[in-house]
C-alpha cells in the first residue's frame, strides 16, 4: 500500500518536473538533428566497458552529483586547474576520490569524432551515468539534454557546496534545498550509496573518535555496535587509515538494489549523512517503504530524482560553451 502511494506521488510530481524549473530548457532528444548518434555512442561505449569495470558506474554517478551541486550541471567538475595555478573543483577533497575522468575523455573523443563541437561534456556525463547505472541492474530514465559546459571551476566552491558525510539531517536538507531539491530527493538520491566504495577516512571518527574523547569506546552510538567493531577489526584498523576501502552496501556494492535502505534500518549506513535519513519522520517513512517494496518502486523514484538533479542550474542557449576536451575550456 505504501509502495502504491509512493508511485502515485511520484507520478503527480513528475508532471511538475516536466513543466518547468531551472532545467525547463532542456529536452529529450536535443541532439536528434545535430548529432543523431550521440546518445547511442555513449551507450555503446558504456555497455562495452562497464561490465568489465562495474565500479566505474559508481564514480560516474557520483561525479554527476558533484558536478550538479557546484555551478549547476555544467561539467565544471571535469575541468583541470588553470595554467595560472587557480585550483579547480577537481582539487577539492570530496573530488579527490573521483575516478572516471579518463573514461569520460574517451567517450567524449568518440562523440567529437562523430560531431565535433556539438555535444557538451555536461550532457555526456549525465548520459553516461544513466547508462552505467543501467548496466549494473539499475533503472533506465530519459535524460533531457541541451546542457552547455561552464568555463569556471573553483576549488573553494566545491568545498562549500558538496555536502559532507558528517552532516546531520537539517544540514543535508539545507544543502539539497539550496539546489531546489527536497526531502524525497535527498532520500532517493542517497540510495546511490547502494553501489560503490568509501575510504575509511570518510567515516573513521564514527569508529574511533565520535565525541573527541577518542578510543574504541568513543564510537557513534547511532552506528550498529557489532558492525562498527567489525569495521575496526577487519577494515579501518587504525584511526588514521586513509587508503583502505569499504563497500558501502556490503555484499551487493556492485548491484543497484534496495539493500542500502535495509542497511539504514539496521543502523549500518556508513556515514552520519546516511544514518541521518532515519532521524527525520518523513524521510524514515520513505526509507521504510522502499526497503520493503519491490525494487521497481525505488527505481522509479530514483530515476525521477536523478532527472531533477540533472536540471540544477543548467546552462543553455548562449550560455557557456561546448567544450572540445572535457578537462579544459576552449581557448
Ligand atoms: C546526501 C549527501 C551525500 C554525502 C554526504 C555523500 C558522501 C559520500 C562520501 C563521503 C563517499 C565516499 C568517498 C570516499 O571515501 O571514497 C561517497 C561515495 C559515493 N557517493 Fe555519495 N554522498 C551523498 C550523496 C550522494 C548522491 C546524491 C549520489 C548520487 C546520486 C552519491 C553517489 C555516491 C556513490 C555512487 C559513491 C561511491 C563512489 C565510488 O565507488 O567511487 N552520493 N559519498
Amino acid at each position: 500500500m505504501a509502495a502504491a502511494k509512493l508511485v502515485l506521488a511520484m507520478l503527480v510530481v513528475a508532471v511538475g518536473v516536466a513543466a518547468g524549473e531551472g532545467g525547463g530548457k532542456l529536452r529529450q532528444g536535443y541532439y536528434e538533428q545535430s548529432c543523431p548518434r550521440a546518445e547511442q555512442i555513449v551507450k555503446h561505449y558504456v555497455e562495452r566497458h562497464v561490465p568489465h569495470a562495474p565500479s566505474v558506474a559508481a564514480t560516474l554517478i557520483r561525479t554527476h552529483f558533484h558536478d550538479c551541486f557546484v555551478r549547476g550541471c555544467d561539467a565544471s567538475v571535469l575541468l583541470n586547474a588553470t595554467t595560472g595555478g587557480g585550483e579547480a573543483e577537481k582539487d577539492a577533497t570530496p573530488n579527490l576520490t573521483l575516478r572516471g575522468f579518463a573514461f569520460l575523455d574517451r567517450v567524449k573523443a568518440l562523440v567529437e569524432q562523430e560531431c565535433p563541437g556539438v555535444v557538451s561534456c555536461a550532457d555526456i556525463l549525465a548520459l553516461a551515468s544513466r547508462d552505467a547505472v543501467g548496466v549494473i541492474g539499475g533503472p533506465f530514465w530519459r535524460v533531457p539534454t541541451g546542457r552547455r559546459d561552464g568555463r569556471v571551476s573553483i576549488k573553494q566552491e566545491a568545498l562549500d557546496q558538496i555536502p559532507a558525510p558528517t552532516m546531520n539531517f537539517t544540514d543535508l536538507l539545507t544543502s539539497f534545498r539550496a539546489k531546489g531539491l527536497d526531502v524525497a530527493d535527498l532520500v532517493w538520491l542517497s540510495g546511490a550509496h547502494t553501489i560503490g566504495i568509501s575510504h575509511c577516512n570518510s567515516f573513521t571518527e564514527r569508529l574511533y573518535n565520535f565525541t573527541g574523547r577518542g578510543g574504541p569506546g568513543d564510537a557513534d552510538p547511532s552506528l550498529d555496535a557489532e558492525y562498527a567493531a567489525n569495521l575496526r577489526r577487519t577494515k579501518c584498523t587504525t584511526p588514521t587509515d586513509n587508503t583502505t576501502i569499504v563497500e558501502m552496501d556490503p555484499g551487493s556494492f556492485l548491484t543497484f538494489d534496495t539493500s542500502y535502505y535495509r542497511g539504514l534500518l539496521k543502523r549500518r549506513g556508513l556515514f552520519q549523512s546516511d544514518a541521518a535519513l532515519i532521524t527525520d519522520t518523513a524521510a524514515r517513512a520513505d526509507v521504510e517503504s522502499v526497503a520493503k517494496g519491490p525494487s521497481e518502486v525505488f527505481f522509479q523514484v530514483f530515476a525521477r530524482s536523478m532527472v531533477r538533479m540533472g536540471m540544477i542550474e543548467v546552462k543553455t542557449g548562449g550560455e557557456g560553451e561546448i567544450r572540445r576536451h572535457c578537462a579544459v575550456v576552449n581557448s
